[in-house]
């Protein structure tokens, strides 16, 4: 977690231009920290913090559209909030933007973005991915990002759901993490998602478990 305590103006009172550093200006909506990115001509705002570990996307690199977390590099639109590469799988939320006589105000939350389905034509009626790690996770959960109708199989040597294996060696061994943090989705997710998951090894995946 950043212990980054951000500080900033109210961006629903406006702030001008000449105040952006670098195409960025980080400050509050109420009592969360917002981003402020110049993109061309437009002015995009977004969640201050990744949802992968709450790096601060203040201090990371934006190119065209997109923000790069400074972190692991988890990329995100800063026109929709998708997230676009790993290891962040869940977007940022956004708000809508208004210029008024030369300044710039943040308006309200913009609902999430439904996806415009890209997969089309000759697609496979059934995919099958071998390897239930962070990978084989992706591969499934952008799939059905993509609007890939078919079947999606995941086969995992593993004897529990995909889980973040970072985390691991980290705040989970040391006691400070809790065991739900450890799955990459719970459960639910592969059932509402219609992935059918099938961790039929003996590998246990745990603090007491082999990895
Ligand atoms: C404890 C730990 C800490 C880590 N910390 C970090 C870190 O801090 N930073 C970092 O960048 N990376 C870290 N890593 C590495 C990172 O977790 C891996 O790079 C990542 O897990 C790789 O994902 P993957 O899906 O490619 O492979 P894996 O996560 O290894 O998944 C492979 C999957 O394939 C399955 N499989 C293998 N053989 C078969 C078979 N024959 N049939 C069916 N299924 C099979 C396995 O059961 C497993 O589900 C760490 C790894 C561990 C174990
Ligand atoms: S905290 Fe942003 S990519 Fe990990």
């Amino acid at each position: 977690m950043s212990d980054q305590q951000p500080a900033g103006p109210d961006l629903t009172l406006g702030v001008a231009l000449s105040d952006f550093r670098d195409n960025r200006l980080l400050g509050l909506v109420g009592d969360q920290p917002v981003l402020l990115v110049r993109s061309d001509s437009e002015i995009f705002a977004l969640d201050a913090h990744c949802t992968h570990y709450h790096g601060p996307l203040a201090e990371g690199l934006i190119s065209g559209d997109t923000v790069r977390c400074p972190w692991h590099h988890a990329c995100f639109s800063v026109r929709t909030g998708e997230a676009l590469h790993a290891p962040a799988i869940a977007p940022l939320s956004t708000w809508k933007v208004e210029e008024k006589d030369g300044r710039i105000f943040v308006r309200e939350k913009r609902p999430a973005e439904r996806r415009v389905a890209k997969v089309q034509g000759s697609a496979p009626q059934r995919i099958v991915i071998v390897g239930g790690g962070a990978a084989g996770f992706a591969a499934a959960e952008m799939l059905r990002r993509e609007s890939f109708a078919g079947d999606i199989t995941i086969l995992s040597n593993d004897a529990d759901a995909p889980v973040d294996r970072p985390n691991l060696s980290k705040d989970y061994l040391a006691g400070s993490a809790p065991e739900e943090w450890v799955p990459l989705q719970p459960d639910k997710f592969y059932s509402d998602n219609k992935i059918d998951l099938r961790p039929t090894g003996g590998d246990r995946i745990g603090r007491e478990g082999a990895l």
